[in-house]
């Protein structure tokens, strides 16, 4: 992807026609309250809180020009109404039954869509429980070659697209955390890759076969998940080879989104940190997978990170050098959907006196993903017209762990993320880039700057 080769502006392919959402995993509870969430804010039943694109606003131009259109009218991205859902499961139930187990939205909500959520039924999953062990669904597709399974889903695509009459789609996967797998030389080049693929080789997981089927069908994936899945070297060369975007991983929501509002607030004070404890309880169907030893250490490993990158402790070994930072998730079913995530934040201050900081987020798990999935879908599918292929980093606002180029190290702060997406917004439309200097108010004529 070259920065010169991109559409800026008016080259921009306007948005024609519907888009097809593609979901691995699309009877989870992420997934449903996604799709009735869509269809209750087309039918005016609901707001679509919590989307950027949906109900943000971006600033242009200087401050005195009072100019900050909705982003969904700056930039030409698909109106909720051109949404068309698909995907798989390994339950065969349709989206209105599998909205009703996920007990997030209310009856009331789920009844006035019915006849829409039942008409939504998932295709046979690809699915191996080698790498998640704690489901059971049999609605599978038969059979263990690999390339066969590609194929398959390749043809689901096809057909889905031509009774959907759609031109474009995007594959967003909100199925399951697999078991924790490492980057191997099987996935360090697209042709070691194609060999590993076609001896059925036992560490490539469904949800790669998945994204590939994506990729050569050129449609863009993204990863809601922490697996591996798009995030390796074959992948990402795959990706540009098919000219199509790929972000991920991890949606940033609860607990994390709330560790990457303060962890950039005491660096940007200098203070200190001895200790960052927390801890999880959770009682819906993605509880129970994390409940696998080997699922919760890809979750894990992506909880981890983000306080490393923030606080810099090479940096600044006074504040950061020896923190101790603890994350733990306990599967209690009584909670069903709706997390309960405490932190016990152990800090220093001036002569390193020490002071406590405790949060207990009673929050809504899919509540919090849904608008992120709806922000990613819009996003991700302007990217691929304006082509810029590959990782998109600047999505990076929408992951626990964001994918980036190796040698760079990812931006975990949410403000930072924030800019970074803005900014990537006004460059495609041919504004200013908003560094938020500003001295220029102060030191030119007013007015002049
Ligand atoms: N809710 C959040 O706040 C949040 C945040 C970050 C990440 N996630 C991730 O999003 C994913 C979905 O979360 P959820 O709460 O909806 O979980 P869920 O268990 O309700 O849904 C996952 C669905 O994926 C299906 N599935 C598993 N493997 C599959 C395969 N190979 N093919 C097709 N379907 C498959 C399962 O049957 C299930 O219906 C999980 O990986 C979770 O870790 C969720």
């Amino acid at each position: 992807m070259k920065l010169n080769n991109l559409k800026l502006k008016d080259q921009i392919e306007k948005p024609g026609g519907k888009l097809g959402v593609l979901i691995p995993g699309i009877g989870g509870a992420v997934s449903t309250t996604f799709i009735a969430g869509v269809e209750l804010v087309r039918k005016g039943l609901a707001e679509p809180i919590g989307s950027l694109t949906q109900v943000g606003t971006i600033r242009l131009g200087k401050r005195f020009e009072y100019r900050t259109p909705f982003i969904k009218d700056f930039v030409p991205l698909h109106s909720v109404d051109d949404l068309v859902f698909g995907g798989w499961d390994l339950y065969e139930a349709n989206a209105y039954e599998a909205a009703l187990y996920a007990k997030v939205l209310s009856r009331e909500h789920l009844e006035s869509i019915k006849g829409f959520l039942a008409g939504i039924k998932p295709m046979r999953a690809v699915f191996d429980r080698r790498f998640v062990r704690n489901l059971d669904g049999t609605y599978v597709k038969p059979g263990q070659n690999l390339r066969q399974h590609v194929d398959a889903l390749k043809e689901d695509i096809v057909k889905f697209k031509e009774a959907n009459g759609l031109q474009n789609c995007i594959m967003i996967w909100c199925g399951s955390t697999e078991v924790y797998l490492k980057s191997e030389d099987i996935h360090t080049a697209p042709e070691k890759f194609y060999e590993a693929l076609e001896q059925n080789d036992s560490r490539i997981p469904p949800s790669m076969l998945y994204a590939l089927a994506a990729l050569e069908s050129g449609i863009p994936f993204i990863n809601g998940a922490p697996n591996l899945t798009v995030d390796t070297p074959a992948m990402l060369e795959l990706a540009n080879r098919n000219k199509v975007p790929i972000a991920g991983k991890d949606f940033k929501t609860g607990q994390t989104l709330m560790k990457t509002i303060l962890a950039p607030g005491l660096k940007a004070r200098m203070l200190g940190l001895e200790g960052w404890y927390s801890t999880n309880i959770l009682g819906n169907r993605d509880g129970l997978v994390l409940d696998d030893k080997d699922s919760f250490k890809t979750k894990e490993e992506s909880k981890l990170s983000v306080l490393e990158y923030i606080l810099q402790p090479q940096l600044y070994p006074t504040l950061y050098k020896n923190y101790y930072h603890k994350v733990t998730i306990n599967y209690y079913p009584p909670r069903g959907d709706n997390k309960e995530g405490w932190d016990c934040i152990d800090i220093f201050g001036w002569l390193g006196y020490p002071m406590q900081i405790k949060v207990d987020f009673q929050c809504r798990d899919s509540i919090l993903a849904a608008p992120l999935i709806l922000d990613l879908v819009l996003l991700t599918d302007l990217a691929q017209r304006v082509g810029m292929d590959g990782i998109q980093e600047w999505l990076s606002f929408y992951f626990k762990s964001p994918l980036h180029k190796e040698g760079l190290y990812p931006e975990h702060d949410l403000f930072i993320q924030l800019m970074k997406l803005k900014n990537t917004l006004r460059y495609l439309m041919g504004e200013e880039q908003i560094t938020h200097f500003g001295l220029d108010y102060y030191m030119n004529n007013a007015g002049s700057a």
